[in-house]
């Protein structure tokens, strides 16, 4: 079938960008994206296009392109699912919050309801496409929901993970190292598989479109990202080694990466992965080991989680201990609250719990993030229910500026490698603080000797 006009459900930060790609390298293709967030959507087709709800290098430029030629934004979802011949399923799947599989198994209500309203408004036959990250054998569940409600009306599920990484969207979009496709292995699993691929072709090369049975394809996705974040993981589980041991972890991952076996991608040590997936994908992958009764499996996943968490809370406990022991009163200034650089995202970031540690030991914390307000960095350490949002309130303030953020602090902490950190008047933020001036880098993203040379005492991650 030639595809001519798709749906996504979802506008978030895979939905947004990917279908603004396809709209852009497919201008044949009517795309558009809804979503039951209103306010998201009024973003998305904000007439100033620097103001979509996601901050990405060059998206809004691409948006601008196709928005009101074949990229449409709207919160009409069934009309939007009647008039699509394909339809991506991009919402979010959280690690569930309550009942059975509590802090471990992904949240599927988001995925279910989809399929229920897709059934009950499809009056022709449709494919379905898993762009969301979903537990292997989700689409077993889909079908059957789609297959049980339907009225008659034949569908396909494939699924077709997202890789793409937050600050690096479009690129990843535009040049990706694989797109991955995953169906039924029957004539008409394969005529929607090459449905999709003629999509992706108008900008992939084929060598790079690989196709798969669905079930390779759902594990693939999760298996990605626990390789991953397994990685960082590692190098951090070394810095705390290297702290000891006067061996430099930037030294080490590079005499290390320049194997081509193990490769020097994500070998960067840092305070802690953040971000919505790696942690809620790794749980997810533990839950569904525990659940074939695969419990080492499992106790080798989880491990990468427990070493992410030691690594953010060393971080916090680091400070403390540094700062004679209490930070009582203290100014403690924050340099970033996004989980990375070049992003708006701070789900999961390292920052918000290492300030939930911070304030629990009654430090002042004052942020500056380029791209995130203060509204967002309350709203985060209120989601923790550690205390009272007038507590948080009253322990953390953001600026406007770095300078007026370090002004008068004890120490800085660095917790996003914003590139615009390293430009600084450093000398100038030095001489507004409180001596000794502590910097404690947890991205290694400012020059040691640079620092010490103003005065600075600096500690890095890993050395
Ligand atoms: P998100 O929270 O930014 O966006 C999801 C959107 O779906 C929200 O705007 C929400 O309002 C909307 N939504 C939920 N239920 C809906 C419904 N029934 N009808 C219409 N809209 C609905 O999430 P995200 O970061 O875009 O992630 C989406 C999925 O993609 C997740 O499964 C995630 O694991 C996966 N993923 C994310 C990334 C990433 O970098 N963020 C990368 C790859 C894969
Ligand atoms: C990650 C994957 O890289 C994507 O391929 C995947 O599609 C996505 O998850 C997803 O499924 O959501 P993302 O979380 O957006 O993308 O960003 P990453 O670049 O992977 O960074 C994740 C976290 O790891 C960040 O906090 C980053 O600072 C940290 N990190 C990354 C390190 O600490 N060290 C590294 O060497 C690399």
């Amino acid at each position: 079938m030639k595809i001519t006009k798709i749906c996504c459900i979802g506008a978030g930060y895979v939905g947004g960008p990917t279908m603004a790609v396809i709209a852009q390298k497919c201008p044949d293709i009517q795309v558009t994206v809804v979503d039951l967030n209103a306010d998201r959507i009024a973003a998305w087709n904000d007439k100033n296009v620097d103001a979509i709800p996601i901050y990405e290098p060059g998206l809004s430029a691409v948006v601008a392109e196709a928005r009101g030629r074949n990229l449409f934004f709207s919160t009409d979802v069934e009309k939007a699912i009647d008039e699509a011949q394909l339809i991506f399923i991009s919402v979010n799947t959280p690690t569930k919050t309550y009942g059975k599989g509590k802090g471990m198994a992904a949240d599927l209500k988001y995925i279910e309801l989809c399929a229920r309203q897709i059934a009950q408004v499809a009056k022709d036959n449709k494919i379905v496409v898993e762009k969301s990250t979903l537990p292997v054998r989700t689409a077993e569940a889909i079908k059957n929901i789609l297959d049980h409600t339907g009225n008659g009306v034949q569908f396909q599920i494939l699924s077709n993970p997202e890789f793409l990484a937050e600050g690096t969207a479009v690129e990843d979009l535009l040049h990706p190292d694989r797109i991955l496709i995953g169906g039924d292995t029957t004539p008409d699993g394969q005529e929607a598989i090459q449905s999709l691929v003629d999509v992706y072709a108008n900008w992939v090369p084929s060598d790079k479109i690989l196709t798969t049975n669905v079930w390779s394809s759902e594990l693939s996705k999760l298996t990605a990202n626990a390789f991953l974040a397994q990685r960082i993981s590692s190098i951090n589980a070394l810095s705390e080694l290297c702290e000891k041991t006067g061996a430099d972890v930037t030294e080490v991952a590079r005499a290390i990466g320049m194997d081509s076996r193990i490769g020097s991608k994500f070998l960067k040590s840092s305070v802690g992965f953040g971000g919505s997936c790696f942690q809620k994908d790794i749980l997810n992958l533990v839950y569904i080991a525990k659940s074939y009764g695969l419990n080492e499996v499992a106790d080798y996943w989880e491990q990468v989680i427990i070493m992410n968490d030691h690594q953010k809370r060393r971080f916090s406990a680091k400070i403390v201990q540094t700062l004679y022991n209490t930070v009582a009163s203290k100014k403690i200034a924050f340099l970033g609250w996004a989980f990375k650089k070049d992003t708006n995202d701070t789900r999961e970031s390292a920052a918000i719990y290492v300030a939930d540690d911070l304030i629990n030991e009654q430090a002042q914390i004052a942020v500056y993030d380029p791209k995130v307000p203060a509204a967002k960095v309350l709203a985060d350490l209120d989601y923790l229910e550690t205390r009272t949002p007038e507590s948080n309130a009253q322990s953390v303030a953001s600026f406007g500026t770095p300078y007026e953020a370090c002004a008068g602090a004890h120490a800085i902490a660095v917790l996003t490698e914003w590139d615009e950190f390293t430009t600084y008047d450093w000398q100038k933020i030095y001489d507004g603080m409180q001596k000794p001036a502590f910097i404690f880098d947890g991205r290694n993203l400012l020059h040691r000797s640079e620092m010490e040379a103003i005065g600075f005492v600096y500690h890095g991650i890993g050395a």
